[in-house]
């Protein structure tokens, strides 16, 4: 493909480079997918309004993040293996994120760990945690993250059950992947993947691997982590991990104004109102939909980010009008590692960015703090 102009271009290089197990691995919502689908869909639901006639000079998309100066309000998201969609992709897309100006948030099940990050990076970045039941496990990735100089936790709370993948089950995911006929002739056609591979070492889960002590092959790893979320997640647990951290913390997963009232009360330093991508509760609403009841329950008491949806500076225009502070991209910055490497994340910021400043000069605003609920035409019964 000569020329990548969107994140769309970005999705079908993609495809075309990885593995095909790694690839639907990140395109695929749980079960029916219909909160995978209604993620983007609701995003496209809502329109812009156009205005003329304003001086667009000295523009600017420039924001914070739990006082943290960005660039532009997006941070990468923490998605497990994506050092699997491209040899050391963690490691890339850290670099190109810090590069940008953008944070970087490293997931509990990378392929390179916490310390591999680290080494590799100039600038801290923040680290996202899953509580797993043993707290000896939870205590040591906390001390290592501090250790590691991350500057904020993230805190999933909505996967603590895995909702199911079909097409992980089918395609027997694991990493790396194990050399079955299918998986051999897919890789036939994708050396660039096949020749990146080769050149490291990290091609399992780097946070987990020590501690999985007794697990022998990949299959049974994939297998034993997922019994190792803790179902008993709790309130007083999250003040466990708050304690023991002592650092900035962002609680991921809220998706309902209740929650967000208890998180906010709980003194959290963030939350992001998300779905995981449409990767866990299928059926449930989509989170630019839930967005403006969980902003109006709490948006002045503690900042509200999004995410789950979004492929365009357009989408992240539309979220901070409904009135998230900032957002946060998953697949769209895995497209562009699984596309094109630390050069294809760094592409898919620069479209976003792009299409962001773009679209907000086109509605008569000069920066993000400006956006509001104004600049939307939004269907009856939206929000
Ligand atoms: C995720 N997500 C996720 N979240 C998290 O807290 N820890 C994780 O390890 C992962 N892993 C993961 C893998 C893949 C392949 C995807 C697509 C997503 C969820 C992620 O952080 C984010 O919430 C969603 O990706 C946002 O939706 P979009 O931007 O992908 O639509």
């Amino acid at each position: 493909m000569a020329v990548i102009t969107c994140i769309e271009d970005l999705k079908r290089l993609h495809r075309k480079r990885a593995p095909k197990m790694f690839y639907d691995y990140a395109e695929s919502g749980s079960y029916t997918e219909q909160t995978f689908r209604d993620n983007t869909g609701d995003f496209a639901a809502l329109r812009l309004r156009q205005k003329v006639a304003v001086d667009m000079a000295g523009r600017s998309t420039a924001s914070t993040m739990i006082g943290q100066p960005v660039t532009m309000p997006v941070a990468l998201a923490p998605v497990g293996m994506t050092g699997m969609q491209c040899a050391d992709g963690e490691i890339k897309a850290a670099r190109a994120a810090e590069a940008f100006g953008v944070p970087f948030t490293l997931s509990t099940m990378s392929i390179c760990s916490v310390e591999d990050v680290a080494a590799q990076t100039a600038k801290p970045f923040w680290f996202q945690l899953y509580v797993m039941k043993d707290e000896e496990f939870v205590d040591g990735m906390i001390d290592r993250a501090k250790r590691s100089g991350c500057s904020a936790l993230v805190l999933t709370l909505d996967l603590q059950i895995l909702g199911q993948r079909h097409k992980d089950l089918k395609n027997g995911l694991s990493a790396p992947p194990k050399l079955t006929l299918p998986v051999l002739l897919d890789l036939a056609t994708k050396w660039r993947w096949g020749l990146g591979m080769l050149g490291t070492k990290r091609r399992s889960f780097g946070n987990i691997v020590g501690h999985a002590k007794g697990v022998g092959d990949t299959s049974s790893l994939m297998s034993w982590i997922s019994e190792q979320f803790d179902p008993m997640l709790d309130w007083a647990k999250i003040a466990r991990i708050r304690d023991q951290w002592g650092g900035k913390l962002i609680l991921k997963g809220i998706l309902d104004a209740d929650d967000a009232r208890l998180a906010a009360d709980f003194g959290a330093d963030a939350i992001i109102v998300s779905n995981h991508g449409g990767r866990q509760l299928d059926g449930a609403v989509s989170a630019i939909r839930m967005l403006p009841s969980i902003v109006a329950a709490v948006g002045d008491r503690i900042e509200v980010h999004m995410d789950s949806g979004i492929r365009s500076g357009q989408d992240v225009l539309k979220a901070l009008a409904l009135g998230a502070h900032a957002t946060h991209i998953g697949r769209a910055f895995i497209y562009g590692l699984g596309a094109m490497g630390e050069a294809g994340v760094t592409k898919a910021l620069e479209v976003i960015r792009k299409e962001l400043d773009t679209s907000m000069a086109l509605c008569g605003e000069k920066n993000v703090q400006a956006l509001r609920r104004d600049n939307l035409l939004i269907p009856k019964g939206f929000a």
